[in-house]
Formats: structure tokens, C-alpha cells, sequence
């Protein structure tokens, strides 16, 4: 995904190379970034303004509500002006995200003061967490819905319509939108999000996720394939398979006569067409398998690259969080990644710094995992309770908030460190770059992404938005590369 209309960052804690305004943006991450989606216009009656915050699910949830209201005649539009309704896809992963989004509502409650017409909705995590909450504390929000619920959005708005308010935080066990056919927001026409699974059974215990977005369910891999097909033939080249946990991706037919893992899934997707690229988030170091790491080897059109997220270097810590692995574990997952798909393959983590009882000792084992695994990108934040999860509940949030920002620090400065070093590697090699836009640098460059994801930026010569190019790196800004198309 990329070309956002408008990017406000809000971020809560920095996290690696800030590749400026050429980032690529990565299908996992929670950053805290707010997207204003693109604009449909064919001409209907209504108006769609929708924000969404938080991670990719939520920027895909973004394209299948669109899509929904689009049969409902609404247009989408990039402006709050003149919207008829105004949506904002939330996230509630840390506090800082959920006040994020009470700023951004308070500003619309300001702009609907003067707009009296405007309806207001909230979807997504928060909508969940928070539930009629919103109703009764803003009283200028007319409209709550959750993840599982966005079905239900033209009935819950003719509600709305006709001057009531409206909930449906209903979670399903089934729900997986599979028959939606997403309208692209988020997209510059090359890449694309599928969602392949929704909610988590994981319960690891920082975690509002399992809460927010109700049990782990697989969507039936024939619709994801053809997903993968239509996109292919709308001229797309990339696609990212979305998943909480992809590794637990399970799906059955109802006869029992096919049943489809992660792997082969993978497969499937990477058999559509060679010139579609194939990347994937989030795994789960207790799940990610031989099996995935050798089909990722298998084909060249799967992206090397792979968001392993950590949480803590340390065992006991690791416990603690219910991530259900140790360090040798994680370890060992980490050298089959280069046994079986070599140093290159890019790795990415999550940190969490200064979670509950956290040790100074312990700590410096997320260190020393970081030195251990030399990651090419790292999204790190410190511990913010959550209220219901289990560490809320059973463990005391103790590490003062200037330990954590210090801790927090020191482990990004580490990551950068070797993130840096990764970029200087590939520097006098050759990369397959798929172009995905002109560098927003200058004019004259184009800007892509080499199969580990690091960002490529070069002078345009006859290249095209699409196409693949093979670029030599001459250097690197530490959170780019540059060279040019031999
Ligand atoms: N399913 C993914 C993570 C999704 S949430 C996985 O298991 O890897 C994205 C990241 O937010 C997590 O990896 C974690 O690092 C961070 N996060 C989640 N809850 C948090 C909390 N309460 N405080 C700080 N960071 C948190
Ligand atoms: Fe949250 Fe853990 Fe599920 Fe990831 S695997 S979404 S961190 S509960
Ligand atoms: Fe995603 Fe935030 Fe919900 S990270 S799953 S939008 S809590």
C-alpha cells in the first residue's frame, strides 16, 4: 500500500530509519499512522469521508466497508468537507492510539457543529473496546460498529437516518467478508492488501486484540486465490496476505475433501501469475514452519522478507507475555530462516520495552537478541496497559514511564544500528525493483521496493509505475538505497 493522500504521523514511539516520504509502508504495522483514503467518484448521491488508524487489517476493513457503502450510494471523497458521513476506523492497540483518535474526534464533533447534517461513526477496535461508551460520552458520534459487524452498516445507517443512534458490536465466529470485492483505497494501482484471516486465539497477555477482533477464523482460500486473480488481471504486481497470526491460516472445505494450510496457501497465491509479487504478515515465531520457509524458497516471486515479531529477547519475560516460545526458540526459527532462505532474507520484529517486572538484565537480553538477529526493521514501543487483557489483570504495570522511554530508546538505537548495516550490504549489488511511483524526493526519480522491502530510489529513465526493474545500488541514506537501472 502506498500514496496516501495525507500521512499525519502519530507516532508513539519512533521506530526505525524513518525513510521519509519514501517509506514503504509495511502491512503490519501499528503505527499509529492515520490515512485519509482515496476519492471514487462516479457521480453518487452520498458522501464517504473515512479515516482509519492503526494496522492494516483496519486500512483493509477500510476497503470492504467502502465497498459495502458503495452499493448504498456512497461515494468516497479525500475531503471532510462536504462529506455526508464521516467515518474513522480505529485502533485501540496502545493508549496513545486511542487518544489519538478522541483529538481526531473532537475536531470533527467541531466541524459537525457547523455541519448539522454530517453523521459521524466510529468503526473498528475501539468501537469494540468502547462500545455504546461512545454513544453516551460523545454525544455527537451517532453511529458504533464493530469488525464483525460492517454488514450490518446500510441498515444501522438508515437507523441513523432516521434520527436514531446506532450499534452493532456484535463479534462473529464466521465472518470473513470473503464475497466483498474491496474498493482499492489504499492502493497506487501495483499493490494490494488480501485479508486471509481475522481475529487472534493467541491471548498473549499485553495484547486487546483477541478482544477487539474476536476469535481466529480462515477465509476460504478459493476466494482468496481468485482475489489474487482479479487483482492480477486489474494489472496489479503485489499483493500482502493479511493475518493476525498467518501461520495458523487453516482452511477447510465443507466435505472435508481439501484442506489448505498457510504453506499452501502461499503456494497457490505465488502460482497465479510469476509477475505478481507475494508478501505476508504477520508470523508468529511459535507457528512459522519448514514447510513456509521452503515454498518461500521454491519462488522467486515470494518476497524474502519476513515480520517475526519478538516482544523480548528474554525467557522469562517471554512467559510472562503467554507468547508460548523461549529464546532458543526463537533463535532456532531465526537460523532456519537463514539455513533455509539465506542471509538475505530481510527480518523484522516488534519490541516491547518495559514490560510488567521487567529486569535491567532482562532487557539487555532484548539487546542481545537484536545482535543476534541483525533485523532490517524493527517497530518498537514501550509497555501500555491495556485494560481487560491479562497482564492488566494479573500483573502490575511497574516499570516507571522514564525507564521504559529509556529502555524503549536504547533498543531502537540498537536496531538502527544493524538496520543501517543491512542497507550497506546490499550497496554495489544488483535488485529487482518493482516501481511502485515517482520519489516523492524529486521528479525526476522513481521509487520501489526490492524483495526484502528495503526502498530503492533511482532516476526514472524509461521506466513506468508497474514495471520490474533491475537497479545497481551505488549507496544508501542508512533508510534507503539509491542507484540506477542497468
Ligand atoms: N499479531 C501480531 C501483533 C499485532 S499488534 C503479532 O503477534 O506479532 C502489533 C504490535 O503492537 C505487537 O507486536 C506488539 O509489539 C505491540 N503491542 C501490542 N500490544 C501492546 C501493548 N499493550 N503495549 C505496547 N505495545 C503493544
Ligand atoms: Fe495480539 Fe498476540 Fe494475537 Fe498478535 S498474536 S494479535 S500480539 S494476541
Ligand atoms: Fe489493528 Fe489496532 Fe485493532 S493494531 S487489530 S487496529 S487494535
Amino acid at each position: 500500500m502506498s500514496q496516501p493522500l495525507l500521512t499525519l504521523d502519530f507516532l508513539d514511539t519512533p521506530t526505525l530509519p524513518t525513510p521519509a516520504v519514501d517509506a514503504a509502508t509495511h502491512a503490519h504495522e501499528p503505527s499509529g499512522q492515520v490515512r485519509v483514503q482515496a476519492a471514487t467518484r462516479t457521480g453518487k448521491s452520498r458522501k464517504l469521508y473515512i479515516e482509519s488508524y492503526g494496522c492494516q487489517m483496519n486500512f483493509s476493513d477500510s476497503e470492504i466497508v467502502s465497498s459495502i457503502l458503495f452499493e448504498q450510494g456512497f461515494d468516497t471523497t479525500d475531503q471532510l468537507e462536504g462529506a455526508d458521513l464521516v467515518l474513522l476506523n480505529t485502533c485501540s492497540i496502545r493508549e496513545k492510539a486511542e487518544q489519538t483518535v478522541r483529538m481526531r474526534l473532537s475536531q470533527i464533533n467541531s466541524h459537525k457543529k457547523r455541519n448539522p447534517g454530517l453523521l459521524v461513526g466510529v468503526l473498528g477496535c475501539m468501537a469494540e473496546r468502547l462500545k455504546s461508551k461512545f454513544l453516551e460520552e460523545e454525544k455527537l458520534v451517532d453511529l458504533v460498529v464493530g469488525p464483525d459487524a460492517y454488514r450490518d452498516l446500510p441498515q444501522l445507517i438508515q437507523q441513523v437516518d432516521g434520527g436514531q443512534k446506532a450499534v452493532n458490536v456484535l463479534l462473529s465466529r464466521e465472518e470473513t467478508y470473503a464475497d466483498i470485492t474491496p474498493v482499492r483505497l489504499n492502493s497506487n494501482g501495483i499493490t494490494a492488501f488480501i485479508s486471509i484471516m481475522r481475529g487472534c486465539d493467541n491471548m498473549c497477555s499485553f495484547c486487546v486484540v483477541p478482544f477487539t477482533r474476536g476469535r481466529e477464523r480462515s477465509r476460504d482460500a478459493h476466494s482468496i486465490v481468485q482475489e489474487a486473480r482479479d487483482l492480477v488481471a486489474a494489472g496489479y504486481k503485489e499483493v500482502t496476505l493479511l493475518g493476525q497470526n498467518v501461520d495458523s491460516y487453516k482452511w477447510a472445505s465443507e466435505d472435508g475433501s481439501e484442506s489448505v494450510n498457510f504453506a499452501q496457501l502461499l503456494e497457490r497465491v505465488a502460482l497465479v501469475s510469476p509477475e505478481l509479487r507475494v508478501r505476508f504478515s504477520t508470523s508468529h515465531p511459535k507457528d512459522i514452519t519448514d514447510e513456509v520457509l521452503h515454498t518461500m524458497a521454491r519462488y522467486d516471486n515470494i518476497c524474502k522478507y519476513i515480520h517475526l515479531p519478538a516482544q523480548s529477547g528474554n525467557s522469562r519475560v517471554l512467559k510472562l507475555m503467554n507468547r508460548t516460545y523461549d529464546r532458543p526458540w526463537y533463535e532456532e526459527r531465526v537460523l532456519a530462516i537463514r539455513r533455509i532462505l539465506g542471509e538475505d532474507c530481510a527480518i523484522s520484529t516488534d519490541m516491547i520495552a518495559g514490560f510488567c517486572s521487567e529486569t535491567e538484565e532482562e532487557h539487555q537480553d532484548t539487546l542481545s537478541l537484536i545482535d543476534f538477529v541483525q533485523y532490517d526493521m524493527g517497530y518498537n514501543f514501550f509497555y501500555s496497559e491495556r485494560p481487560g487483557t491479562l497482564a492488566a489483570r494479573k500483573l502490575a504495570d511497574d516499570i516507571p514511564l522514564d525507564v521504559k522511554k529509556r529502555r524503549l530508546q536504547e533498543v531502537i538505537d540498537r536496531q538502527q544500528l544493524h538496520a543501517r548495516a543491512r542497507y550497506a550490504r546490499m550497496v554495489g549489488r544488483v535488485h529487482q525493483v518493482l516501481v511502485e511511483g515517482r520519489s516523492k524526493r524529486s521528479e525526476e526519480q522513481l521509487s520501489g521496493r526490492n524483495s526484502q522491502n528495503q526502498v530503492v530510489i533511482f532516476p526514472r529513465g524509461t521506466a513506468q509505475k508497474g514495471d520490474y526493474v533491475n537497479v545497481l545500488v551505488t549507496s544508501t541514506t542508512g533508510a534507503a538505497l539509491i542507484g540506477e537501472i542497468v
